[in-house]
């Protein structure tokens, strides 16, 4: 039985540590090369290895991220169980992101960033946090404690999910109905769907028309959620304000993409959140143990609905 880490010496060092010193009887390999493919019970990766195949008696694939988009469910075996990055590296990290991002739209930073390269010393009228209402799109791991983390700010918040859900202080939205109710009543709305059929392409102009005049957005999902062209339409009619974009397709942009220089939108490039990898370490063999104990894995991936 061996565990294949396969991605980064750097990161695979830390998990090798790791492994050696809480599952000491579970050999550990980096090298595809040289491991005994037949031995290959257990593998990390970011993207699906082209010669999968050859592991016949892998057990578990587990993404070294949080979304599991990257990965071709068809080209893995249903009898191999497919599980999602949950560590608490990563819900810190888009925590602090998140949290960053709707602090800098609430207080105006886009609008401030641009006077101050034009040389002006003007104020805005300030709205205050209990008039800014906060919808976050998708109420997972990550969506849940992004929510956690805004409460002590004031502002009313709301959440829109597949499946009913109950988060105290937060005003909860699921289906058709309950989007368009959330999207009305969101003044910043935060992205952090997984990517799936459904989702791809999600945040278009219609989305965007359903919002308050004014509205703001923060995108952490994934970029094929976001139609840029609808996006830079609505903040150049106005009935957008400002934007957020962590995510983006391609990635990188091209350059003289419009999202390079546009004044109302703030760019970083896929930074909201990293796989930290002692968390994660610690993560996975949580989960190896759930595994060998004859439990479901925390983070396992339902295949049929994609995340
Ligand atoms: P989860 O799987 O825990 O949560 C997904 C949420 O989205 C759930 O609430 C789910 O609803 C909801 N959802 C999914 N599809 C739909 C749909 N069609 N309609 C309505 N709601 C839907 O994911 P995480 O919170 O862990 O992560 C979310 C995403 O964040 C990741 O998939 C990844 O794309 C992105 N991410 C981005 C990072 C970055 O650095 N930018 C870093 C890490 C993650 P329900 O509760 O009913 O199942
Ligand atoms: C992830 C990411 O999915 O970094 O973890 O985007």
């Amino acid at each position: 039985m061996t565990f294949l880490f396969n991605s980064d010496a750097r990161r695979g060092a830390v998990f090798a540590e790791a492994f050696a010193s809480e599952l000491p009887e579970l050999p550990f390999a980096m090298d595809q090369a040289s491991v005994d493919p037949d031995a290959v019970r257990y593998l990390i990766t970011w993207t699906v290895p082209q010669d999968l195949g050859r592991y016949r008696n892998l057990e578990i694939l587990f993404s070294l991220g949080a979304g599991v988009d990257q990965f071709r469910f068809d080209a893995v075996p249903a009898k191999v169980k497919i599980v999602r990055m949950i560590e608490e590296g990563i819900v810190r990290m888009m925590q602090e992101y998140v949290t960053l991002a709707v602090l800098a739209l609430h207080r105006n930073l886009p609008i401030y960033l641009a006077q101050q390269r034009a040389g002006e010393w003007r104020d805005v009228p300030q709205l205050q946090a209990g008039s800014r209402r906060i919808g976050v799109l998708g109420l997972g791991q990550l969506g849940q404690a992004v929510l956690d983390r805004l409460k002590p700010f004031g502002f009313p918040l709301a959440g829109w999910s597949r499946s009913q859900r109950l988060i105290h202080d937060v005003t909860c939205y699921h289906g058709d109905l309950g989007l368009k109710q959330m999207l009305a009543a969101s003044d910043i709305l935060v992205c952090l769907l997984p990517l799936t059929d459904e989702t791809r392409g999600f945040l278009n102009a219609d989305l965007f028309a359903k919002l308050p005049a004014g509205a703001a957005l923060v995108h952490t999902g994934r970029g094929p959620q976001l139609d840029h062209e609808g996006l830079v339409a609505m903040l150049d009619s106005g009935h957008l304000s400002s934007a957020m974009i962590d995510v983006t397709d391609p990635e990188p942009l091209p350059a003289g993409h419009p999202f390079w220089s546009h004044p109302k939108i703030i760019l970083t490039p896929h930074v909201a959140s990293v796989t930290q990898p002692a968390t994660a370490a610690r993560a996975v063999i949580d989960n190896i143990r759930r595994h060998r104990a004859g439990l479901d894995p925390i983070g396992l991936v339902d295949r049929s609905r994609g995340y």
